[in-house]
Order: structure tokens, then sequence, then C-alpha cells
């Protein structure tokens, strides 16, 4: 792309979004239902979202389908998972750097605004981005300009920005770790995806979806779920939501010995009795019932991170910034 100008970036495969449509999203609950809604009627405004809720409810996908569905669905889609960049080289990752401007830099990088040009930037966990980084970020989409780190020439960018968090945005805020200028701006338009636990109708057809994927997918052979195992994922509360039931269907559809899914082909632990939750210390916030869950998986699996996150239906980065965050403690 040249500066100032209008011109065509080359859209490799690559950053064109996958299929995904808001008809291709399993959603039969009010409350999803509201939540696309919403997403499916800001598609075509070119407004800037904002993407809330849970671990694993969604969002991605949801970011997707705003983008197929929205005037730039044949310019790219462009993702940048913040929390996975550290922040010394989030500036270069989002606006690219001049050849040199590195000791090891040999050549020139685009940066992702410049390659979601015309198309949409998706920042996912920009909760988890540097005070510094969000101010640079919101400059670039206020005034669509910006530079490459050890650039001099302003570049210009037209790019729709669609960012989501996991995390608790008012707590965010409220610790100055999300700027308000930016959260301003993008809470042009606010959506909050609501955690599996709160849709539990959508267990069923989920469940029913990921079987027939994995049938596909890995050849297996489930017809059915036993009436308990049907039970059996109705009552569990899903703290990892819809990555943590196609994780465990996943699991048992490999290891089922039947071509029924029992309840024990799950290997979902047993519900909270009010006795395991009593250690909560009468927390019974979200975060304190989350923190509580994840150091019982953690102490069930002897502290195995890999087993724990995917229990867990989480990534191992989120394991590891929950853990901080909770200040959990492997025991002596
Ligand atoms: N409604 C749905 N229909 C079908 N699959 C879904 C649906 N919602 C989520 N999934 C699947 O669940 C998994 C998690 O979804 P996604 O990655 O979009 O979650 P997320 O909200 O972005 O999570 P995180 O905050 O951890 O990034 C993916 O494998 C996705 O395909
Ligand atoms: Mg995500």
């Amino acid at each position: 792309m040249k500066p100032m100008a209008g011109n065509e970036p080359t859209i490799t495969s690559a950053y064109r979004s996958v299929g995904v449509t808001f008809d291709s999203l399993v959603c039969v609950s009010p409350t999803f239902q509201e939540a696309l809604r919403l997403a499916a009627g800001a598609a075509s405004k070119d407004v800037a979202i904002l993407l809330l809720g849970e671990t694993g409810t969604g969002k991605n996908l949801i970011a997707q389908a705003i983008h197929n569905a929205s005037k730039r669905a044949r310019r790219p889609f462009v993702s940048v998972n913040c929390s996975a960049i550290p922040d010394t080289l989030l500036e270069s990752e989002l606006f690219g750097s001049e050849k040199g401007a590195y000791t090891s830099s040999d050549k020139l990088r685009k940066g992702k605004f410049e390659l979601a040009d015309g198309g949409t930037l998706f920042l996912d966990e920009i909760g988890d981005m540097s005070s510094v980084a969000q101010a640079k970020v919101l400059r670039a989409f206020e005034y669509k300009q910006f530079e490459r780190v050890g650039g001099e020439e302003t570049l210009h960018a037209d790019v729709r920005i669609i960012a989501a968090t996991n995390r608790p945005i008012d707590k965010l805020l409220a610790d100055g770790r999300f700027r308000e200028d930016l959260f301003y701006r993008l809470n042009e338009f606010t959506i909050e995806v609501p955690p599996l636990r709160k849709r539990r109708e959508e267990i069923e057809p989920l469940a029913l979806r990921f079987i027939s994927e994995c049938n596909e997918k890995f050849g297996t052979r489930i017809k059915a779920i036993e009436p308990a195992a049907m039970q059996r994922m109705r009552e569990h509360t899903w703290p990892g939501n819809v990555r943590e039931l196609r994780a465990v269907i996943k699991r048992a559809s490999v290891a089922a010995p039947a071509d029924a899914l029992r309840a024990a082909d799950l290997r979902l632990t047993p519900a909270a009795t009010p006795s395991d939750e009593s250690p909560t210390n009468g927390d019974t916030s979200l975060a304190g019932v989350e923190a509580k869950h994840i150091e019982r998986v953690l102490n069930q699996t002897g502290w195995n991170k890999k087993e724990s996150s995917s229990k867990l239906g989480i990534s191992r980065p989120t394991l590891d910034r929950k853990i901080t965050e909770y200040n959990l403690k492997k025991p002596e």
C-alpha cells in the first residue's frame, strides 16, 4: 500500500475470514438470539463494535460473522490477539516496521492496520494491551493515520475495528487498564455475549453440532447422546463455555466405546456441592467462584496446566493469566 493513496492492498487468502456467517452459528436461546440480532444490525452500519463475554462464548465467531455480513466482506479480516504479543512487539505488529527499524529487521514489514485496509481489524483481548499501545490504536482509528516503527511517513488505512475482551470491562476501566477515551470510542456499539449457563437450551444443539463435526473429521460414528449424559451436560456450569463443551464432546466422541455418548464418556467433574463451595469464604461473585473452580481443577490434575486448561476449555495463556490474577498457589 502506498502512503496517502487509496490503492488496493493485495488480499491473500490468509487474511480472508473463513466462511462464518450468522446462519452458521448455533443459536436457539432468546438471550443469544438477541446478541446476534444486535450484531447483525450493527454489521451493515460500519460502527466500531466491542464484544464482551466470558472466554469461549463465541466472540471470535461473531466478529467474523459481522465482517462477512458487512460491506467490507470482500476485503480482509485481520485478527490480532493482543494478549499473545509482548508489548514491545505489539506496535510493530499493528503498525509495521521499516527496514532497519530494529537491528534484526532486514525488510519492511506491514502492520495489521495496513493489511486490514478497507476491511476489518479484530483486536482480540484488547484489555491486555498496554495503555501506550491503546493510545496509538485510538489515534490510528480516529484519524485513520499512523506511522510504521522507524518510519516518518504518515500512512492511511481505513479499517473497521471490532474489539473483544473476556475480562470484566468495569474492573479494567476502574483499574486504569483500559483507557476511557478508547473505551468510549469503541463503545459505539457494545454487545454482551451471554455465557453458556445462561442459555442452557443451546447445549444440546451445540453438542449435536460438535458430534457431527467429529464424525466428519475423525471418522467417529456417534449417533446419539444418552439421556443421562445430556442431563449431566445440562447440570454442568461450563466455566469454559462453548469451547469447553466442544472439547468435552471431542474427547468423549473419540474415546466412546459405543455409538451413543454415555455420561461416563464425558468425564465431567461432578457439579459443585454446597460443601465444595465453602472454601470461597462466602465469595459468591463470579470471579470468586471462577477462581475457586480453576483452583479445584488445578488441584485435581496435580497442577498440570496443559490438562487443566483443556479441562477448563481455556487456552494456556488464559490459564496463566487467571492464576496470576487470582493469585492461585500450588499447595506445598
Ligand atoms: N454459537 C456457536 N455455534 C457453533 N460453535 C460455536 C458457537 N459459539 C462458540 N462456538 C465454538 O466455540 C469455540 C470458542 O468460540 P470463540 O473462540 O469464538 O470464543 P471467544 O468468546 O472468542 O473466547 P475467548 O474469550 O477465550 O477468546 C470455538 O471453537 C467456536 O467455534
Ligand atoms: Mg476469542
